[in-house]
């Protein structure tokens, strides 16, 4: 059995000291994670009103104060962590990133694809594609919460051999994506881990109730609405290795790709 697990809870905007603090108050809770996963944007909050707001505060994904914290974790409950992190690139943009880390450090990162609302105004788009990392006891990928209402996301991770996919979010429309994680988790047969936040930043509030599903689409534990949540379970990865939905069903190998060949054309279109 693997032990796997988020942390909700309220990011600092514009300064990590306090978020680490907080963070370090729940670490009781989650030690004995194999795999924990945190919020989207944690090092920094989510409201920025300008790019240089938002660089002030964006770190090195490998060796940025926040990073190496959680690199600190790692090694201190001998656990992997993903993270969302507001990431200053090496060409001088912040990118809404998640991070992976393990014991040895630093093993891997998501560029966030799916830009929300203001966030165009902000982050530069994701440009490292949809990795799935080999971690030995499951093979993981990542999404950071708006990405997770296009299927194609879930599928493309799905296709790459993903058991998991961990999911940091900062949710602000209430309801809609908690709702869509256990689907997504059934149509793929993969394990979803959705840590969100809550509390308020401006005029957003943000909408916790992370959530932890398994390919059989069954919900295994929801967070409250509001305040700090830790959960950790006990999972069974290889139920991800079973895509058969009835005795004949499979879900991947039953898809008729030759069918679907519109989902790869591009549509013309506005996207301010
Ligand atoms: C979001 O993508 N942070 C709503």
């Amino acid at each position: 059995m693997t032990k796997i697990g988020y942390v909700q809870l309220a990011p600092v905007l514009g300064d990590s000291s306090p978020t680490i603090g907080i963070i370090d108050g729940l670490a009781d809770e989650f030690q004995e994670a194999d795999l924990v996963v945190l919020p989207e944007l944690c090092n920094s909050g989510y409201n920025f009103t300008s790019i240089d707001q938002a660089r002030a505060t964006a770190e090195d994904a490998q060796n940025g104060p926040f990073v190496q914290y959680l690199h600190s974790l790692c090694i201190k409950h001998n656990q992997h962590i993903v993270a969302g992190i507001n990431e200053l690139a090496e060409d001088g943009k912040p990118y809404n990133t998640a991070v992976l880390l393990g014991p040895n450090g630093h093993i891997g990162k998501y560029r966030k694809l799916h830009l929300f609302l203001n966030e165009k105004d902000i982050f530069a788009p994701g440009n490292l594609g949809l990795p799935v990392f080999d971690l030995g006891f499951c093979k993981l990928g990542m999404l950071i919460c708006f990405d997770w209402i296009f299927p194609e996301t879930w599928r493309a991770l799905t296709l790459k051999g993903a058991d998991i996919v961990c999911h940091p979010a900062n949710l602000v429309i209430p309801g809609l994506c908690q709702r869509a994680i256990p689907v997504h988790a059934l149509m793929n047969r993969i394990f979803i881990v959705t840590a969100n936040r809550v509390g308020q930043e401006g005029d957003l509030t943000f909408t916790g109730l992370s959530t932890m599903a398994n390919p059989k689409g069954e919900v295994l534990c929801q967070a409250p609405e509001t305040g700090n949540h830790v959960a950790v379970v006990d999972v069974d990865i290889a139920l991800a290795h079973d895509k058969m939905i009835t005795p004949r069903n499979h879900v991947i190998a039953d898809r008729r790709p030759e069918e679907y060949t519109e989902l790869t054309r591009t549509v013309p279109g506005e996207h301010p």
